[in-house]
């Protein structure tokens, strides 16, 4: 009999606490924390033999993070754990998907194969999928990759009079098109030239038969923010009232946010898949329901 047991990594407590009400699975407790010389110290609080477990937690600044979950994962198994999945609403290294220069390695793949080598499963959101067409062409054991436009295209649908929505660059077609199509509304895909990990190009085709819609900026992940403030320039040269602003993953690098603030943005919204202030759109229905399928192959009642 399968027994499901949802563990939370630090940072991810009311995540797991939101798929634990949702779910009825029970929540275990652990004690994780840093050594003072950096290590990691952890403790399984919880009886968890025979147990399936459910790490919730985040690959959001993954260097740190990888050997971590590792490390529980073996002392999960240690302690009689008859599997361990990791719920991963943001999927580190999936944007390293090529070797662009000579020299480079293909990390995405790296990745893919480390966390594959001592998981059983992953089950994760909107991942950057792009070179990469599906996550089972680099991971070896069941990886899951749920989309979380329905709950983006509901939130528009409830928030947004007469939405327009905008793609950064052509990458952003797949979901933006998505969240459109269910939120019956139209929208534009822009052109962006990448100049660097700081600087982008963005052009604007013709909008003036939009001048009456909500412009509605939509991309998988803000990162340093310099496509959307970029993309919110063209906009505004092109006569476009200034966008309301949605990623999924709010990653926000370094000082990313107080930057889009500053480019007077003041409408930004993303999904609960990273803690951070603009988290408005919940993804915890998307993998309850998710988590109940996959381990009992049935809708969650
Ligand atoms: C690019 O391929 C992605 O879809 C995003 O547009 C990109 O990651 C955003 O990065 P940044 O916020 O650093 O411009």
């Amino acid at each position: 009999m399968i027994k499901p047991l949802l563990l939370a990594l630090p940072g991810y407590e009311p995540l797991a606490a939101s798929i634990a009400q949702k779910t009825a699975f029970p929540l275990g407790q652990l004690e994780m924390r840093r050594f003072p010389d950096g290590e990691t110290y952890l403790r399984i609080l919880t009886d968890v033999s025979e147990m399936s477990i459910i790490l919730v937690g985040s690959l959001y600044h993954p260097d740190e993070k990888i050997i971590p979950i590792y490390l529980l994962t073996a002392t999960l198994r240690a302690n009689g754990a008859a599997s361990v999945t990791l719920v991963v609403p943001y999927l580190a290294y999936m944007r390293q998907d090529k070797i662009f220069m000579k020299g480079e390695g293909l990390t995405a793949a790296y990745i893919a194969t480390l966390l594959s080598s001592f998981l059983d499963g992953l089950i994760t959101i909107d991942p950057h999928l792009h070179r990469i067409g599906h996550l089972e062409e680099v991971y070896t054991i069941p990886a899951i990759a749920l989309q979380a436009y329905p709950l983006i295209a509901q939130w528009i649908k409830t928030n947004i009079p007469h939405p327009i929505l905008i793609g950064p660059d052509s990458e952003s077609e797949q979901w933006v098109c998505q969240v459109a199509t269910a939120a019956q509304c139209p929208y534009i895909i822009l052109q962006k030239k990448r100049k660097g990990d700081r600087e982008v190009e963005i052009s604007v085709p013709d909008t003036d038969k939009y001048k009456n819609h909500t412009p509605v900026l939509v991309d998988d992940i803000i990162s340093t923010a310099h496509t959307m403030i970029e993309t919110v320039y063209q906009l505004r040269k092109a006569g476009m009232e200034d966008p309301v602003c949605i990623g999924v993953h709010a990653i926000f690098a370094g000082t990313a946010y107080t930057d889009l603030i500053a480019a007077g943005v003041s409408k930004i919204h993303t999904c609960t898949t990273i803690p951070h202030p603009t988290n408005t759109i919940d993804i915890s229905p998307l993998l309850s329901t998710c988590l109940y399928q996959y381990f009992f192959s049935a809708p969650l009642p």
